[in-house]
C-alpha cells in the first residue's frame, strides 16, 4: 500500500490499532476460590475447566477456571497474607480483578496501549508447556482493575500454561449462558469523562451512547453513564459515575463498600432468557424485582414482543425497545455480602442498547434494597 493510500484510509476509517476479538475470561479475586467455583458451577451452570495451585507449581495462590459456552470465569485466592491478592480481597471484598481480552498479538496490544499512555500491569510474557505457547500482557484501568491481552492462537491446552485440566465428578447442567455482553465500571465523582478519554485515546474505543442524570434518576438518586465500544463492537464497557440526588446513589454505595472504583456488573448473554432465568432462580440466584404494575402496560411501551408476558412477569424480566429491536434483561442482587458486584442476564432481539426505558423501575428496585441495608 502506498503512503498516500494509507493516509486516505486514516481519513475515511481510522485504523483500529487494538483489534479485540472478544472477552477471553473474567478473573475474580476472592476469599475462597474453591467455594466460589463451586457456587458458580451450582448456581450458574458452569463446568470445571482448569486448576492452578501448589500441585501445578504455583506456590502463593490457587486459581480455578470454569466455563460455560464462550464464558470463562477464573477465581483466584491468596494462600498467604502480604501479597496483592490478599490485599485486594481485604480492601474490596470479592470482585473482578481482570477483564481479559482476546487479541491476535498480545505484545502489539501492550505496545499500542502503553505508548498511548496506559500504565503497564504485565509486560508481554510468553507462557509455554507441552501443548504450545500463549502470550499475555496487561494494562491498568479504573481502580485496581486491569485489562489482560491474551494471545492463544498457538496454544492447544485446556486453559493456559501453569494450569492442569480440572476433571470433576460434579457437573451441574448448564443454564444457557453464552458470552459476556458488556462489563460496567463504576468510577468516582467527576471521573467518568477521564475514563471515557482513556478508552478513546489508549484503547481506540468510541463513545456509542450517553445517559445523563435526567435519563437515570429517581426521586432520590441519580447517576450518569457513557457506553464505550471497541472499534469492531465486540467489547463494550459502560462507565458510570454518581450524580447529585437527595440521597446516596447506588454508585456511591458501591464506591463506599468496594472502597474505590471497580467493576459493578458483568452482563451475560443468553438465547432464551425465560429458560435461563427459570434455571438460575431454581438454583438459588436472587434477582431484583420490579413492581408487578411494570407489566400492566408493557406491550404499549415496547410494542409487540415474541414472548408471553406472564412468564416474564413471574420471573421479573424487563423489556426495552430501541430503533433496531428489543432486549430482555434482569439483574441479580449482589453476589457477595458487600453490596458491590452483580450480574445482568440479557437476551438481545435486535436491540443494541442497554435498557434505558427500564432505568427508573430498576433503580427504584435497587433503592428499596439499599434502604433495607440502611444505605440510602
Ligand atoms: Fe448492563
Amino acid at each position: 500500500m502506498s503512503i498516500l493510500a494509507g493516509f486516505k484510509q486514516t481519513i475515511e476509517q481510522p485504523i483500529d490499532f487494538l483489534p479485540l476479538e472478544g472477552t477471553d475470561y473474567v478473573e475474580f479475586y476472592v476469599g475462597n476460590a474453591k467455594q466460589a467455583a463451586h457456587f458458580y458451577k451450582t448456581a450458574f451452570g458452569f463446568q470445571s475447566l482448569a486448576y492452578a495451585g501448589p500441585e501445578t507449581g504455583v506456590r502463593d495462590k490457587v486459581s480455578y477456571a470454569i466455563r460455560q459456552n464462550k464464558l470463562t470465569f477464573v477465581f483466584t485466592t491468596a494462600l498467604r497474607k502480604d501479597n496483592a491478592i490478599a490485599e485486594y480481597v481485604h480492601k474490596h471484598g470479592d470482585g473482578v480483578k481482570a477483564l481479559a481480552l482476546m487479541v491476535d498479538d498480545a505484545a502489539d496490544a501492550w505496545e499500542q496501549t502503553t505508548m498511548r499512555g496506559a500504565k503497564s500491569f504485565i509486560e508481554p510474557v510468553t507462557l509455554t508447556d507441552d501443548l504450545g505457547k500463549m502470550v499475555m500482557s496487561g494494562i491498568h484501568t479504573y481502580g485496581e482493575t486491569v485489562h489482560l491481552f491474551i494471545e492463544r492462537k498457538h496454544y492447544a491446552g485446556a486453559f493456559m500454561p501453569g494450569y492442569r485440566p480440572w476433571k470433576s465428578s460434579y457437573n451441574p447442567s448448564e443454564t444457557g449462558l453464552l458470552y459476556v455482553d458488556h462489563c460496567v465500571g463504576n468510577v468516582g465523582w467527576n471521573q467518568m469523562n477521564k475514563w471515557v478519554k482513556f478508552y478513546e485515546d489508549v484503547m481506540g474505543f468510541r463513545n456509542i451512547l450517553s445517559f445523563d442524570d435526567n435519563d437515570i434518576s429517581t426521586e432520590y438518586s441519580a447517576l450518569m453513564s457513557k457506553v464505550m465500544s471497541s472499534g469492531n463492537g465486540f467489547v463494550k464497557f459502560p462507565i458510570n459515575e454518581p450524580a447529585e440526588g437527595k440521597k446516596k446513589s447506588q454508585v456511591e454505595e458501591f464506591l463506599e463498600f468496594y472502597d474505590g472504583e471497580g467493576c459493578q456488573h458483568v452482563a451475560l448473554a443468553t438465547k432464551n432468557i425465560v429458560e435461563t432465568v427459570t434455571q438460575l432462580q431454581s438454583r438459588g440466584v436472587e434477582f431484583l424485582k420490579v413492581p408487578s404494575t411494570y407489566y400492566d402496560d408493557l406491550e404499549e411501551r415496547t410494542g409487540k414482543i415474541d414472548e408471553d408476558v406472564e412468564p416474564l412477569k413471574e420471573l421479573g424480566i424487563l423489556v426495552d425497545r430501541d430503533d433496531e429491536g428489543y432486549l430482555l434483561q434482569i439483574f441479580t442482587k449482589p453476589v457477595e455480602d458487600r453490596p458491590t458486584l452483580f450480574f445482568e442476564i440479557i437476551q438481545r432481539k435486535g436491540a443494541k442498547s442497554f435498557g434505558k426505558g427500564n432505568f427508573k423501575a430498576l433503580f427504584e428496585a435497587i433503592e428499596r434494597e439499599q434502604a433495607a441495608r440502611g444505605n440510602l
